[in-house]
């Protein structure tokens, strides 16, 4: 039997709210006939966003959503998507899908949707084809109060009297690839020249830097010696990618696929001590805005039709919960995080189409962990027969007297049976379990079948060990003593 080990005494930090944030762009079926169906559809919405998605996606208390892209966002001009006659433009991803971006959700729209369900916005800014008093004027037109500026007036004359609550911006996108394939030290200094002038606009905004793709750290070691203190956050992406077909992939594509999520962690740790070797810990913390599976395109119920839809099964919900406890593990060094991407594309919460809507595996995931938003993260070990073992991921954390500890069992061949034991508190006995399982690793929610894989939650003795079924996620709630 394992032994998973509580350390109460051994806190960690506190787990960030914004670690369980989220990223939607306009690419594929992310908003049109996703998020949005348009103000005059026979489809339940509210003010032209799914009913269905807003309440869900509500209940799961996102805290950032970030927009507009991506890639995207390196080429968008945010006057588009402001005022009565939107123009319609080449979306950065037309070159895959043929698709024009009509500019129906923009600034406006988009703050609304955040508001309905309760996320903080995070917008994305194009830094590789503007100027930066491009993007000063989108802030003073979002941040200025009501009746002082130009712009401020504009906003009113558009429906928002009072400033947008805006408190994230990145300064750029993947300034690496397609936002300009810039050198490190180019990029820093573009950096640094729009952060000037944005910085200049609000000193209650936090801005984020263009951070490292994967394992590439020389963008790292280019760009954070040459960042100044007016960027607070260095926003890398990590896409865990794929092994195998996402629904059919064997056992070995299984283990392939949680070996390369657990990077994520290597990558936390070295980027970290980059940032930590020239004395930013203090004030540039890690962003990873954009991070989950990329499979191959065309399993998702769009079959093909939408770029990058994928369907997701128990291995995506598996990496989701691998995934989220790293960052709780690390929430001394990870400021925020965001699952790309919402709806109907990469790792997505959610399926949507015409009139139908799912949730994913990955969807119950973030439901399941939502009690560590804001709690404090503790220290967790766990054993078999004294030595150290990683088949078992977790992450525990406390808040109000209550202890949330999340599960990830990465074997998809072995149950793993656990006793809890707490270290320096006293666990009570009775404790809640909430268990995302499937005699199928490849099991998945259909339009046809949208229930297939669903949590159930039950009391449980932790007097008797826990069984936590291969290929499972878990969250058990306990009370301390
Ligand atoms: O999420 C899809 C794309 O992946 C994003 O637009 C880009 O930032 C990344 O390369």
């Amino acid at each position: 039997m394992k032994k998973l080990y509580l350390v109460y005494p051994k806190k960690k930090g506190s787990i960030a709210p914004e670690i369980y944030g989220h990223f939607s762009e306009h690419i594929g079926g992310v908003f049109y006939d996703g998020l949005w169906v348009g103000k005059d559809s026979k489809i339940p919405n509210v003010r032209g966003f799914r009913k269905d998605i807003i309440e869900k996606f509500k209940a799961i208390n996102p805290p950032v959503l970030r927009w507009p892209g991506g890639c995207f966002a390196e080429t968008y001009d945010w006057r588009d998507g402001v005022g009565e006659d939107r123009p319609t433009r080449i979306n950065w991803w037309n070159y895959h899908d043929g698709r024009y971006e009509p500019n129906e959700v923009g600034t406006h729209e988009f703050v609304d949707f955040c508001e309905m369900v309760g996320a903080k916005p995070y917008f994305a800014a194009n830094i590789t084809a503007t100027t930066p008093m491009h993007i000063r004027n989108w802030m003073d037109y979002c941040l200025s109060p009501k009746g002082s500026t130009s712009l401020a007036l504009e906003r009113e004359k558009n429906g928002h009297p009072e400033p947008f609550d805006i408190p994230f911006w990145g300064v750029g996108n993947e300034n690496w690839g397609g936002g300009g394939h810039m050198r490190p030290e180019f990029y820093a200094d573009e950096c640094r020249r729009y952060a000037t002038l944005m910085h200049n606009v609000s000193r209650d905004v936090e801005l984020y830097a263009c951070g490292s793709d994967g394992m590439k750290y020389d963008w790292t070691h280019g760009t954070v010696p040459n960042l100044d203190d007016k960027t607070t956050g260095f926003a890398m992406h990590y896409y865990c990618g794929r092994a195998g077909d996402p629904l059919t992939f064997t056992n070995e594509e299984w283990n392939a696929m949680m070996s390369q999520a657990n990077r994520m962690e290597e990558i936390i740790l070295r980027n970290w001590s980059i940032i930590c070797a020239h004395g930013r810990a203090h004030n540039l913390k890690l962003i990873v805005d954009e991070w989950g599976c990329w499979h191959p395109d065309g399993s998702g119920p769009s079959k093909g039709y939408n770029l990058f839809e994928q369907q997701s099964t128990m291995r995506d919900a598996v990496v989701s919960a691998l995934t989220l406890n790293i960052f709780n593990n690390h929430c001394d060094k990870v400021r925020m995080a965001n699952v790309a991407q919402l709806c109907n594309n990469l790792h997505a919460l959610f399926l949507a189409g015409g009139e139908n809507c799912i949730v994913t595996p990955t969807y119950h995931v973030y439901d399941m962990y939502k009690g560590h938003q804001g709690a404090e993260a503790i220290e967790t070990v766990v054993t078999n027969n004294e030595e150290l073992t990683s088949s078992v991921s977790v992450s525990a954390s406390v808040k109000d007297g209550k202890l949330l500890v999340t599960l990830g069992n990465l074997s998809c061949t072995e149950d793993a049976e656990l006793s809890l034991e707490g270290v320096g508190v006293a666990l009570g006995k009775k404790a809640r379990m909430t268990l995302l399982t499937h005699e199928d690793m490849h099991a998945h929610n259909t339009f046809d079948a949208p229930e297939t894989v669903s949590p159930t939650t039950a009391d449980i003795d932790l007097a008797k060990p826990v069984i936590l079924p291969k290929a499972s996620v878990a969250a058990i709630e306990v009370e301390v003593e």
